[in-house]
This record gives structure tokens, C-alpha cells and sequence, in this order.
């Protein structure tokens, strides 16, 4: 499936599909210093793909670093600014970002941010900057050991999403995207649910579908709601106890990927859902068949839960000590704003745990 998607008010170009190189083509012309940020993958697995696919592209430098979450800080956000400073990049240069949800949160926020703007492209290069990271103008690093502390709601002019550039990715990072893919099947797209057909990641041989269906999902709601003062937030459905978990892994220096924490944070949370909102226990054990097929259990203990709640309550969108979650009102159906007790979170992480049915 091959597709141009403009969004309404036409500030962001979506070029969605293994022809979409062609269909963004022309869009280069207008920019007579380009310049692109990669990190040591992207300029080894994807570069060249990039340079065959657009051989008119003038080129004008590269900016490279390491690859890695710890490297989406401000030392390495200054070491962008400082290129591009050397390289006088200026409101005619275009930055392209090509690489994961790293490179396009950083390359945004220093494209954002240097002389008070300059366009960049988003080119990601991992299914879940595909599917995620690169839609929606959230851009930004970390500060403080704070994940993205800093940053801004920036728009590129266009995201090009190619699943070309997905064979050479390891493992690991085609199961964490698609922790986002099931997310987006569970808050708003049933047929999505029924296309995935209780499959593994591994098994799935209609990428560029499911990666087309899931990344327009993600355009959907931000087009109505690009600030996050409402449908957006059905996005954070798995994400408030899984943010949790991520960080508790990381004090703990145990590597989890970002989509391992948000498969537990959506079993919990969907458990969440079947006390608070309609949700039949019948589907909450459908759904999490289909997370435990994907995703083994993280090892957790019931000592662990008082940490875990903790951090829940440092999190920057507690307001007034209270959680604050999305849920599933039904299967393809979120609701946001959902106040819920401590002690509930505290059961669905013991469901957790146990590894029991819905009950
Ligand atoms: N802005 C948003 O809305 C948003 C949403 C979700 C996640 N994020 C951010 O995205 C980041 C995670 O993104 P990620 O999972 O893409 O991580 P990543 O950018 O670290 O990429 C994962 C690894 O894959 C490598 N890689 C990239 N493309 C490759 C390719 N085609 N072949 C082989 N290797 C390749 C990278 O070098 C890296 O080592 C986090 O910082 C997270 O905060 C942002
Ligand atoms: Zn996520």
C-alpha cells in the first residue's frame, strides 16, 4: 500500500509506503543546503539507501553520533547546534533526520531550536519511529536522568515512511514497535485488532499494511489534537504503570526496551480497565493472550510494587497526587482522564505477577 497524506491545515506532508521516496521527491528541490543527521547504523544500514533512492539530493554535510538513548542529552544536542553553526546552515537548510526515534526527537528539538527554526524531514528508520516517533511534533532530550525534559512541540515538513529501511533491524526493536502497533489496535482500531489476527511480531508478513494503518492512526489523532489536551492522550493507554516500569528497570540497570514496559504497563492497565469501564473479562483475556504471545513477562516481585508506585507519583502528568489513566472501554475504544486509585494499580500489577485470568 502506497500513499501521500496531507493533513488538513497542510503543515505536514506524509509520504507513506515503498514508493514514497518518488512522491517526496520534488520536495528536496526547494532546499539548496541539506544536511543529515545519522548515527553509526543508520549511516551504515540506511545511507546509501537514501542516496540511491534520491541520487538528486544535494548533500551538504553530515552530522553523526553515537547511537543510543543515553545519547539523546544536551552535550550531543550542542555538538548538533555546533555543526550546524560550522556548516552556516541557515532558514534555506534542511535538516533531515534518518534514523530512530533518538535521532528524530534530537534532530527536531536542534532543528527547532537553531536560529529559531529550520525545516527538517523525518526519515525514521525503526518500525517504532515509523509508527510513533516521528508523528506528531513532540521533540526533545533528556535532563537529569528526566526522559524528555526538554523539548518542544515542533512540526517537520514531512515524514517519509519507508519500510525499506526495516531489514536490517535487530529483533529486538521489531518487538518493541510493535508494542505501539497493538496499542493503537486496542484505543482505536478494531480492524487493526482483526488484521494482526492473534499473530506473533515474527510471523507477520503484511509489514507495510500494518505499518501504513498504524502510522495513520498516530496522524489521526494528532491531527485533532496536536497539544494533547484530549484524544491524544488515549495514547498514553499502557503507557502511565509502563513508564513506571521502564524507569524501575532503569535505576535497576537491567535493559528493557520501551515497548517490553508497555506491553506489562498495557496488561495492567487493561486489567484496569475491566473494574473501571465496560470492558468484558472475555476480551481482557483475548488481549493479554495476544501481549504474552508477543512479550514474556517482566520479573517483577510484590516487594517491587511500593517502587513502582512511587515513581508512578514523580511522573510529570500526575496532577494532585492523583493517576490519571487511559483505558479501554472496549476492544478498538479508549477513554482518557480516568482517575483510579492506588490500591487498584497495586492489584493490577499483583495480576501482573500472578499471571492469572481476568476475573
Ligand atoms: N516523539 C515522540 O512522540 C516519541 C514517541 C515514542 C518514542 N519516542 C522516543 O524514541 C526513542 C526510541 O526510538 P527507537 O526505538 O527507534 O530507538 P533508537 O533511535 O535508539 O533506535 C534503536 C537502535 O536501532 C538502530 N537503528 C536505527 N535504524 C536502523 C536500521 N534501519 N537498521 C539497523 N539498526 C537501526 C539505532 O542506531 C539504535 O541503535 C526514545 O528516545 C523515545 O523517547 C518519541
Ligand atoms: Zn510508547
Amino acid at each position: 500500500m502506497n500513499s501521500y497524506y496531507n493533513t488538513d491545515n497542510g503543515a505536514v506532508q506524509y509520504f507513506i509506503g515503498s514508493d514514497s521516496f518518488q512522491q517526496a521527491e520534488k520536495l528536496f528541490s526547494d532546499y539548496p543546503f541539506i544536511y543529515i543527521l545519522i548515527d553509526e547504523n543508520t549511516e551504515k544500514y540506511c545511507l546509501d539507501i537514501l542516496k540511491k533512492a534520491l541520487p538528486g539530493l544535494k548533500i551538504r554535510g553530515y552530522i553523526k553520533i553515537p547511537s543510543g538513548e543515553s545519547e539523546k542529552n544536551l552535550e550531543r544536542a550542542s555538538q548538533i547546534w555546533e555543526k550546524l553553526t560550522n556548516f552556516d546552515a541557515n532558514r534555506d537548510s534542511l535538516l533531515i533526520n534518518l534514523g530512530g526515534g533518538v535521532i528524530t526527537d534530537m534532530g527536531g528539538f536542534c532543528a527547532g531550536t537553531f536560529k529559531r527554526g529550520i525545516s527538517f524531514i523525518n526519515i525514521p528508520t525503526t518500525l517504532l519511529a515509523q509508527v510513533d516517533a516521528a508523528i506528531g511534533g513532540k521533540t526533545g532530550i533528556n535532563f537529569m536522568s528526566i526522559k524528555n525534559q526538554i523539548g518542544l512541540f515542533c512540526d517537520p515538513e514531512a515524514v517519509i515512511i519507508n519500510p525499506v529501511f526495516l531489514s536490517t533491524l535487530e529483533d529486538k526493536y521489531w518487538q518493541s514497535g510493535f508494542a505501539e502497533i497493538l496499542k493503537y489496535a486496542l484505543i482505536m482500531d478494531r480492524e487493526l485488532w482483526n488484521i494482526l489476527d492473534m499473530r506473533r511480531y515474527s510471523e507477520i508478513d503484511d509489514w507495510e499494511k500494518i505499518i501504513s494503518r498504524s502510522a495513520k492512526d498516530k496522524i489521526d489523532i494528532v491531527r485533532y489534537d496536536k497539544m494533547e489536551k484530549g484524544i491524544r492522550k488515549n495514547l498514553n493507554f499502557g503507557h502511565t504503570i509502563g513508564l513506571a516500569l521502564e524507569s524501575f528497570f532503569l535505576k535497576k540497570g537491567v535493559d528493557i526496551t520501551h515497548g517490553q514496559a508497555i506491553a506489562a504497563g498495557m496488561i495492567c492497565e487493561t486489567w484496569i480497565s475491566s473494574k473501571m469501564t465496560d470492558l468484558e473479562c472475555v476480551k481482557v483475556d483475548e488481549i493479554i493472550k495476544m501481549i504474552d504471545k508477543n512479550f514474556s513477562r517482566l520479573e517483577i516481585s510484590e516487594n517491587d510494587i511500593p517502587e513502582i508506585i512511587d515513581i508512578m507519583r514523580q511522573d510529570k502528568k500526575i496532577r494532585d497526587g492523583l493517576f490519571r489513566f487511559s483505558l479501554l472501554r472496549r476492544l478498538g475504544k479508549a477513554v482518557h482522564d480516568i482517575v483510579v486509585e492506588p490500591e487498584l494499580t497495586e492489584k493490577s500489577l499483583l495480576f501482573y505477577i500472578n499471571n492469572k485470568n481476568c476475573d
